[in-house]
């Protein structure tokens, strides 16, 4: 099953639950590797990239499992074999995040590079230059990057820029390390301040996570915890999107407005209206959203994540919107899938012109990537005639159950 077909909806109304972060699991997996022992990971989505990083743990000696409907038991009790091949990196790049934690437990560690993708090139030279300040030191073998160090020691770091994946590398390299870790110009998302408290609960000493400045006093060793991830805003956010574009009031059953609040402000101007409440966050919209310029920052910005959701929702909005990517250059991809559909953009630069239409025209388009084809899923709501996503494996690897959830709040979608 690799198509979503759907038609024009709304207004949509119910509630969805929203899963634990993708992007906050896959690194509090990485993290399990400092420490023997079994940990229980709760609120844990059933998606591809959950079980690429399981086989990957798995790969390299742990015991992986699914302990109940969203929980993760995971044992390290054998000797770990410290590397990622190729075939896990290129599917999943996030998996580049192994290396802080094999190379501060184990001394060494052989991570493949991740290639170029959707997105454009993804370097992760900050990630290295902050661990060879920290005694690391690297050799680039064949397609994989070859680490070593002694015990790494604590240093004072400054990031070129806020990377969310170098300051994890680095946080999780830090906890282990001789003395104290600075990370200056650090990343801020939410998901980094869920790894600093899980590392905390293991015995880490991380200060400061959620702010530009975090400062790690390294330990001796750690021990393995229960832990409960974080809701996914992204997730939160696209079905945000789907409101804005159907219209109807729908409650995102165990969203937090605290992680999104410059998008609640975004979508706020632009007419929607959001609010927490006890369940997590209510949303509300109808009739046409307006136009407003957005660009992509790093947290507490908008995140680049949220994009394609903005840009659909200008493309039905009333007037122009421009929208500036600041992260990912290449992240434009699925705006020629959103033209097919009628959709008026276009791309100068890094940015786009978004001119807002009243209806789209639902036509066969393809899901590049995951939150491209959730955009699209939610372009079409509004889009004559039927839209027929193929590729949609791509959304899966990123959403819990999304054909059911889009069809839970009246969603029409079917999948074949
Ligand atoms: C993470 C998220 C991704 C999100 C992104 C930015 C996960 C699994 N993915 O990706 O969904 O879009 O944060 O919020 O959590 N860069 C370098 N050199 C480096 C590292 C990064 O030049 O060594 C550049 C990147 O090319 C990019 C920018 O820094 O332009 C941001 O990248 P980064 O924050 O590292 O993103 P990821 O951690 O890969």
């Amino acid at each position: 099953m690799d198509q979503l077909i759907l038609r024009p909806s709304g207004p949509l109304s119910g509630e969805v639950p929203i899963s634990g972060a993708k992007n906050s699991v896959l690194k509090l997996l990485a993290a399990t590797a400092l420490a023997d022992g079994t940990y229980a990971i709760h609120n844990v989505p059933r998606i591809a990239d959950v079980e690429w990083m399981s086989e990957l743990l798995i790969s390299m000696g742990a015991d992986v499992a699914w302990s109940g409907e969203q929980s993760l038991t995971v044992t390290w009790d054998r000797d770990c074999i410290p590397e990622a091949p190729y075939e896990v990196v290129e599917r999943m790049r996030a998996s580049i995040v192994v290396l802080g934690p094999l190379l501060t437990r184990f001394g060494r560690a052989k991570v493949a590079l991740p290639g170029g993708d959707d997105f454009g090139p993804r370097p992760i030279d900050m990630h290295l230059r902050a661990l060879e300040k920290m005694g690391a030191s690297f050799e680039t073998v064949h397609g994989y990057v070859e680490a070593r160090c002694e015990r790494l020691r604590g240093s004072r770091i400054t990031l070129e820029f806020p990377s969310v994946g170098a300051t994890e590398n680095v946080l999780m390299a830090a906890v282990l390390a001789e003395g104290t870790t600075v990370i200056e110009n650090a990343a801020r998302e939410p998901e980094i301040a869920d790894l600093a408290s899980f590392l905390n609960r293991m015995g880490a000493k991380v200060l400061g996570a959620g702010s530009p400045t975090i400062e790690i006093q390294g330990v001796d060793a750690l021990s393995p915890v229960d832990h409960r991830v974080i809701p996914d805003r992204i997730e939160a956010a696209t079905y945000l999107a789907a409101v804005g574009a159907a219209g109807g009031e729908v409650v995102l059953v165990g969203a937090r407005a605290d992680h999104m609040e410059m998008l609640i402000h975004k979508l706020g101007q632009m007419g929607m209206r959001i609010s927490p409440d006890s369940a997590g966050l209510w949303a509300m919209a109808s009739g046409r959203l307006k136009a407003v310029d957005v660009a992509t920052l790093p947290y507490p910005g908008l995140a680049t994540d949220y994009k394609p959701f903005l840009v659909t929702l200008l493309a039905l909005g009333e007037g122009t919107g421009i929208v500036t990517e600041n992260l990912f250059t290449g992240r434009f991809r699925y705006i020629d899938e959103l033209i097919r559909m009628g959709a008026d953009i276009r791309i100068e630069g890094h940015h786009a012109v978004v001119r807002g239409k009243e209806m789209l025209s639902g036509a066969p388009v393809k899901a590049h990537d995951i939150r491209a084809g959730a955009a699209l899923a939610v372009a079409a709501l509004r889009a004559e005639g039927e839209t027929v996503i193929s590729d949609s494996s791509h959304i899966d690897r990123g959403y819990e159950r999304f054909f059911e959830k889009m069809r839970g709040i009246g969603v029409k979608v079917d999948r074949k």
